[in-house]
């Protein structure tokens, strides 16, 4: 099939995209704001008393066009509002972003649109209108369907608005999908199991695991709340693939399972190692930028504080802290760490177009025979991929498979 051609829009530079960069170009934009706090997140979101939602928008979309000033031959195939709770963006705050987006760049027919939410009954109510807005795929934020885990995880929702949330998104969003916490206090296999089952009872084309990390500075790292222990967590793990998998929803990504074709397309480019813009209060992006003879890649970081990013646009036109150059060696080492979390691995061809150098130059000969050895990673002319044995001892595995090269 040809790839489908793209919707024209204003003002288009008529310079070629980059030879490095891909046919793919995503916009991940940053919602900070929560109705509550949860007492296990560290993610960049706060609760504010009163958020002045034109405004934002208006700083969003100069966002935007900052970094359209450097891609505006990119033809943008995905977009996503993460947080925070985007969800409780208002409609008409989401349709001038992604007017915003429409406007500044070409967008591919057909472009995903996700959606983090919440289950509230506001946000609920709020789903025909996100779809208009424009939003095409939505993602959940059930965490648990027992009444006990949603109180001890500090949750405002029960497991029966959960429920209506998923029953809704189904109704309005033919991609949806939602997120569960596992490795919880306590928590048992056979009580994941059960919650496992009740999953695929809701469960459209996709759905997300979280192993629950205790994060420091939050409430639970300060009272010493203890996720389940290695070995729990490992039998979770393998329980998780064993159910999901038999439900025709395998694992494509650590924590991402899917029926094939329903991935949630803006993530697993940003795995594959494509490009994207990051705009909102500590969003980051990732632009390649040069030749392949002249490669300019740059990883961009959004100051950090809501507050201090809109004062940043409103005065400068942009809430950049920081673009920094990335070296070959970032580059690869980047991509091997995001690669190896696809149940897919890396496309060795994939990889010398988006880095210029060998997949293995970067990878030690002994640790590598080693993983291979135990079953932890697999190895062919076109692929380098980390087993599930693997993915579940990723870090691990990938401090002894990247070449220490004293640079660290
Ligand atoms: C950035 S949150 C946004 C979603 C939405 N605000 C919500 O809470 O439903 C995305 C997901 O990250 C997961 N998450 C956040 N903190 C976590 C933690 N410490 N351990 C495991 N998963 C976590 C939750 O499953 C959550 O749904
Ligand atoms: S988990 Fe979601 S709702 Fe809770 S604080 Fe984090 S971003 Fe906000």
């Amino acid at each position: 099939m040809t790839a489908p051609a793209a919707t024209a829009g204003p003002d288009r530079k008529a310079a070629a995209p980059p030879a490095s960069a891909s046919a793919t170009f995503g916009v991940y934009v940053h919602w900070p704001f929560c109705s509550s706090k949860c007492p296990y997140c560290d993610f960049n979101s706060h609760v504010a008393e009163a958020v002045d939602q034109a405004r934002w928008a208006r700083a969003l979309v100069a966002d935007l066009a900052h970094y359209a000033e450097d891609t505006s031959e990119r033809i943008v195939t995905t977009v996503f509002f993460g947080g925070g709770t985007p969800s409780l963006m208002r409609p008409e705050t989401v349709a001038t972003v992604i007017d915003g987006i429409k406007g500044l760049w070409s967008c591919a027919p057909g472009m995903e649109i996700s959606m983090e939410a919440n289950p509230s009954s506001a946000e609920i109510a709020a789903f025909p209108d996100l779809k208009a807005a424009g939003v095409t795929r939505l993602s959940v934020g059930v965490q648990s369907f027992n009444d006990a885990a949603l109180t001890a995880l500090g949750r405002r929702h029960d497991a029966a608005a959960a429920r209506r949330a998923l029953a809704g998104a189904r109704d309005h969003f033919q991609e949806f999908s939602f997120d569960l916490i596992y490795a919880r206090p306590g928590q048992s296999e056979a009580a994941w199991r059960q919650e496992l089952r009740e999953a695929l009872e809701f469960a459209g084309p996709h759905l997300s695991f979280y192993q629950l990390t205790i994060e420091p500075g939050t409430p639970f790292h300060k009272d010493g709340v203890q996720a389940a222990d290695g070995e729990t967590g490992a039998a979770l793990f393998d329980a998780t693939q064993d159910i999901l998998g038999g439900a025709g929803l395998p694992a494509y990504e650590i924590s991402n399972h899917a029926r094939p074709g329903h991935e949630c397309r803006h993530n697993l480019n940003i795995w594959r190692g494509w490009d994207y813009v990051g705009v909102g209060p500590g969003a980051h992006g990732r632009l390649a930028l040069g030749s392949p003879d002249s490669r300019d890649d740059r990883g961009t970081h959004q100051i950090h504080n809501p507050d201090r990013w809109l004062e940043k646009i409103e005065t400068q036109g942009h809430g950049t802290a920081k673009r920094r150059k990335l070296s070959a060696r970032d580059r690869a080492r980047e991509r091997i760490i995001m690669g190896l979390r696809l149940s897919e691995g890396m496309d060795r061809a994939r990889f010398r177009a988006q880095t210029g150098a060998e997949v293995l130059d970067f990878i030690d000969d002994r640790a590598l025979n080693a993983s291979l050895d135990v079953g932890y990673v697999t190895l062919d002319d076109a692929r380098f991929a980390a087993t599930a044995e693997g993915r579940l001892r990723l870090n691990g595995l990938l401090a002894a498979l990247l070449k220490d090269d004293g640079e660290d």
